[in-house]
């Protein structure tokens, strides 16, 4: 049996059972997306300095600074087009609609998830295509193409900041409360292209594991997760997801 194969039968274990597979997703997944990660030779946090440009203590420093950030990110993840792993998480969804639940929790803030056809994803980092006043309750995903000026301004006359989570801030309540409960849920989390080093997002896979979930791997890396895991894939994610959705295929059919 292949690495793939075994996890595949992990994953067709819990469905059988009714139990839920939870994806939880970070950068890796969309880097074949060409979004960069965070960290890593090529990572975001080694070109810019995160207090700088992902922090309030920055922008209140700097706004045009995190601004100027902001947008050429939230241009790459505009153009950015779902990769077959994305597309393999959605097809798992809809091929188990009628058994298990299957939602993805991602730390990622490009959308691609949704765009890949995923229609129950917790956004826990928030949406780079989206912003809100840093004054009023105003919050808009209706975005131009690129803001005339920055930094962009609210009708009330404060600034707007991207609707994402910055160093240090809290997540989003309602998503972390979700993201718990399917991690407290027992079955499968499917732990894709995350570092799993960020808190307090990473402290999932640990909940899930203390829930009797199995744990399932996929980085070309190896990570605080791939010890506890049942089965870790070495490999990209855009190869190894699908060929796990067709062996999950496979092995539900026998
Ligand atoms: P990281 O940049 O920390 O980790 C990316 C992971 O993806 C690494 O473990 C890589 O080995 C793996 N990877 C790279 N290419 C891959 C591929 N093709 N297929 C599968 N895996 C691949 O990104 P995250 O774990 O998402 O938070 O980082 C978590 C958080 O840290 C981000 O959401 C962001 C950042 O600070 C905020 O901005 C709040």
């Amino acid at each position: 049996m292949t690495e793939v194969e075994r996890a595949a039968t992990v994953l067709a274990e819990s469905a059988r059972a009714g139990r839920p597979i939870v994806a939880f997703t970070g950068a890796g997944i969309s880097q074949e997306s060409g979004v960069p990660t965070f960290r890593g030779a090529a990572g975001l946090w080694t070109e810019h300095q995160p207090a700088r440009v992902a922090s309030r203590e920055g922008f209140v420093a700097d706004p045009a600074y995190v601004w100027r950030f902001h947008e050429e990110l939230r241009r790459v993840c505009r153009e950015a087009a779902p990769n077959p792993a994305h597309i393999a998480l959605a097809w798992i969804e809809t091929a188990l609609a009628d058994s298990v639940p299957t939602p993805v929790i991602t730390q990622n803030i490009d959308g691609l998830h949704q765009e890949g056809g995923s229609r129950d994803v917790i956004e826990l980092h928030g949406n780079a295509q989206r912003v809100r006043c840093t004054r009023c309750a105003y919050t808009s995903d209706d975005l131009p193409t690129a803001f005339e000026e920055l930094p962009p301004l609210c009708a009330c006359g404060a600034l707007l900041r991207p609707d994402v989570v910055w160093l240090g801030e809290e997540l989003p309540r309602e998503a972390m409360r979700r993201a718990q409960q399917w991690a407290e849920q027992g079955g499968v989390m499917l732990i894709v292209g995350t570092s799993a080093t960020v808190q307090p997002a990473a402290t999932l896979p640990m909940l899930a594991l203390q829930h009797g979930a199995a744990l399932v791997e996929i980085n070309p890396e190896a990570t605080p997760i791939s010890a506890l895991a049942q089965v870790s894939l070495r490999g990209r994610a855009g190869r190894l997801l699908p060929e796990l959705a067709e062996a999950l295929a496979t092995a539900l059919d026998t």
